[in-house]
């Protein structure tokens, strides 16, 4: 046999790369902590490093990092006092590797992240029906559903707010009734509070959650524990 052409030589580091790729993945898992409670299981983790290891859900329902200091601002009424992280500085790099986990996607605040996603005309609005605020009364939540534009109003009240951009559990339900064939794998890459691992949990479904702080994460684990609105 003569020498491998170039064509064969690239083939073979591909390869020889994605099998070294393997044998990393296969040496330690990159999380923290995993909390299996019923069918929902919960990382402390970065999500563009755990994801790889996971492989394919049946959509991927999230709100992440919109690169608008969020934590920086008075959010929501201002009577809850909330950490000052800086997670919401900036939108993390990879993010599509990400994103691109499930057949169908779900991404609150799309808006802010167009750059990364194809144009669509199924957006998920929810109305907040908090007129008068000096806050947006909308939120926007990106999907591949096909499902054309849909709004809820919904307005806050009687859940315990935990994390700074919380979602209402309802409001995450509506969102799973508009994904196509009724997902039953749900993953939330940025799971902060674990609203969309509850909202899962009280429509039968299961989910796979991922928080990189510690304390969101712990607030998760312990709505998800007690397995009450709160
Ligand atoms: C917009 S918040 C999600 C709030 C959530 N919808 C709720 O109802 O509580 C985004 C969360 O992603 C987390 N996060 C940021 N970068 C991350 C990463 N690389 N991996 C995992 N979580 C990350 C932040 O700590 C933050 O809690």
């Amino acid at each position: 046999m003569g020498d491998p052409t170039p064509i064969e030589a690239k083939a073979h580091f591909a390869k020889l790369g994605d099998d070294l790729l393997r044998a990393e993945i296969a040496k330690e898992p990159p999380f923290k902590r995993r909390v299996v409670i019923g069918d929902c299981t919960l990382y402390e983790a970065d999500c563009l490093e755990l994801m790889p290891h996971l492989g394919a859900f049946d959509a991927v329902v999230t709100d992440p990092p919109y690169g608008i200091n969020a934590t920086k601002q008075t959010l929501g009424t201002g009577k809850k006092k909330f950490k000052r992280g800086n997670w919401d500085a900036n939108i993390p790099r990879n993010i599509l590797q990400v994103l691109d986990a499930g057949k169908y996607a779900c991404i609150w605040g799309g808006n802010y992240m167009t750059q990364f996603l194809d144009a669509t005309n199924d957006w998920l609005i929810w109305h907040k029906a908090n007129d008068g605020l000096s806050f947006s009364e909308c939120e926007m939540a990106w999907t591949n559903f096909g499902c054309q534009t849909r709004h809820l109003t919904h307005y806050w009240g009687g859940e315990q707010k935990r994390h700074p951009t919380q979602k209402p559990l309802d409001v995450i339900r509506w969102c799973f009734r508009h994904c196509p064939d009724d997902p039953q794998v749900i993953v939330d890459p940025f799971m902060g509070s674990g609203t969309t691992l509850l909202a899962a949990k009280l429509d039968g479904r299961k989910a796979i959650g991922i928080e990189l702080e510690e304390e969101y994460c712990e607030v998760a684990v312990q709505r998800l524990a007690q397995n009450v609105l709160f």
